[in-house]
């Protein structure tokens, strides 16, 4: 399809923004048993799409009472063409929002508001977000050899393990991306202390979970998820033990990318580690930590011998000399779009939201609507990158979408960072300032697999067989 342009000769007509908020206290416990129990987000969104015969609606969504001070009213924005007001910062403020109306105790990171949850108005919002990108630009020359290590360590103990059974790749997955965001990101190597090696990780994962629970749909066990888990935020004492040991690891491993933040970013000692950690363990780790497991899977469900593509075209564009490299990767184009294919059906921040700076007027593919100054937008990213006006056979996984002409012109549609693949994360927006680094590492990930391995046999989260290439003899 591409080619799809947002601008029209005619504006569409201005409709009333479709949808309520139900009785006081009734309509979001609703919408909220709904969304987590009975419907899942999914499900909830798309049945309030086909009743309001809309893509922009108002409803409730999570967290709600009875011990979250939140408003639980936004107007959702699922496809394509409103989503993207988001994007916009003359549009759209992002203070305190990153997960909804609610935001965890400031406890969890060091008594300060981190990056994410500042707004580009907030002058410490350009500090940090230059100081994020500058660590990632500089630590690029070590990206592939730090990759290649820490990843054959991990596919060394996989195979290690396989005569005995099928291996779960969850832990050693972690506990390479544990490492490896460490090292690019704070110049700390989990190696040097040995709490950390064994349970760096286990401690991200604890600080994560507690501080991001009462927001994340489980679907088990219901009613007692609803009571116990999404009813009241839990207390930052739970992890602080887990906090401190990685704040030590930060401060002791990464002493020259703090410097490095206090002289040329202006930074104090404290907000750099924070920050430091929050990007580490919160955006890298935890992102990582989803999208990993989604790209083993996609491998998984193919049924179209996409293995033998992928390991062709890596071979080719590596060269026999096992030669990865940023270029090289760069040239794989059914890599990277298997890689973009897995964020549009998998992204793994699946909400985001933006509270309007003014009175303005946005628009759907087919309708305008007047949103007031202080409503808060929200977009679920897995319904909005399923836009049919946008992709064609949007729900199927099409490995080589985003490749050729027309799968360029696409990745202006992809969302998954904030911002479109084509945009450029700045102190002047909110986009994640990892974007490339994300799709190149995870394209570097799977051109690695496939310079190691032949064929990998997956099952759900195990790896139940992988095949080397056999040597080559004398004559070939
Ligand atoms: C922001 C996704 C990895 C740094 C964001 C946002 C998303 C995102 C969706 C915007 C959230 C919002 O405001 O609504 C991801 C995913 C990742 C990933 C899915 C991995 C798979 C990284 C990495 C870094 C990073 C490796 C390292 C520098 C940041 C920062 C922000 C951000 C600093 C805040 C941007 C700002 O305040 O302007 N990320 N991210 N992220 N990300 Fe990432």
């Amino acid at each position: 399809m591409a080619n799809i342009n947002f601008t029209s000769s005619s504006p569409p007509p201005v409709r009333e923004i479709p949808g309520s908020y139900g009785l006081p206290l009734l309509g979001p416990l609703a919408d909220r048993l709904n969304y987590s129990w009975f419907q899942g987000p999914e499900t909830f969104f798309r049945k309030r799409i086909e009743k309001n015969q809309s893509t922009v609606f108002r409803t409730n969504v999570p967290p709600t009472f009875p011990l979250f001070f939140a408003n639980p009213n936004v107007v959702a924005v699922l496809d394509c063409k409103s989503f993207a007001h988001m994007f916009d910062m003359e549009l759209v403020e992002k203070k305190n929002i990153l997960v909804g109306d609610w935001m965890p105790s400031t406890r969890f990171t060091g008594d300060r508001r981190v990056c994410a949850y500042l707004d580009t108005s907030e002058p410490q919002h350009e500090q940090i977000k230059n100081f994020a990108m500058d660590t990632l630009k500089r630590s690029s020359t070590n990206w592939i050899p730090t990759l290649t290590t820490v990843l054959d360590t991990m596919w060394d103990t996989i195979e290690s393990q396989l005569p005995s059974g099928p291996v779960s790749y969850l832990v050693p997955i972690q506990k390479f991306i544990f490492a490896f965001s460490s090292l690019c990101i704070a110049g700390a190597d989990p190696a040097n202390s040995p709490d950390i090696a064994d349970n760096g990780y286990i401690r991200m994962d604890r600080w994560l979970a507690v501080q991001l629970l009462p927001t994340v749909p489980i679907n088990i066990l219901q009613p007692l998820v609803e009571i116990f888990l999404h009813s009241f935020p839990y207390p930052y004492f739970l992890v602080s033990r887990d906090y401190n040991k990685l704040y030590e690891f930060v401060e002791k491993e990464g002493k020259e990318v703090i410097s490095r933040g206090q002289t040329e970013f202006k930074l104090s000692k404290e907000d750099t580690v924070h920050n430091l950690l929050f990007i580490l363990g919160f955006n890298a780790f935890g992102g990582f930590s989803i999208l990993f497991p989604s790209l083993l899977s996609a491998l998984e469900s193919d049924k179209t011998g996409i293995q033998e593509k992928l390991r062709k075209e890596v071979r080719e564009k590596a060269g026999s000399e096992s030669g990865l490299s940023l270029r090289s990767v760069q040239e794989m184009d059914l890599v990277q779009s298997f890689v973009y294919e897995t964020l549009r059906l998998n992204p793994p921040v699946p909400l985001q939201y933006g509270r309007a700076r003014k009175d303005f007027e946005l628009s759907s593919h087919d309708s305008a609507f007047k949103i007031k100054e202080g409503e808060l937008l929200c977009g679920y990213q897995p319904l909005v990158m399923r836009d049919p006006k946008v992709f064609d056979d949007p729900e199927t996984f099409v490995p080589d979408r985003f490749t050729g002409q027309k799968g360029k012109e696409l990745l202006t549609y992809l969302y998954w960072s904030n911002g479109p693949q084509t945009g450029m994360p700045s102190a002047s927006n909110k986009q994640c300032a990892g974007k490339d680094f994300v799709t190149l590492t995870t394209s570097l990930f799977l051109a690695h697999l496939f310079m190691r391995y032949d064929f990998v046999t997956i099952t759900g989260a195990s790896f139940s067989a992988v095949e080397k290439p056999k040597p080559k003899s004398k004559n070939e």
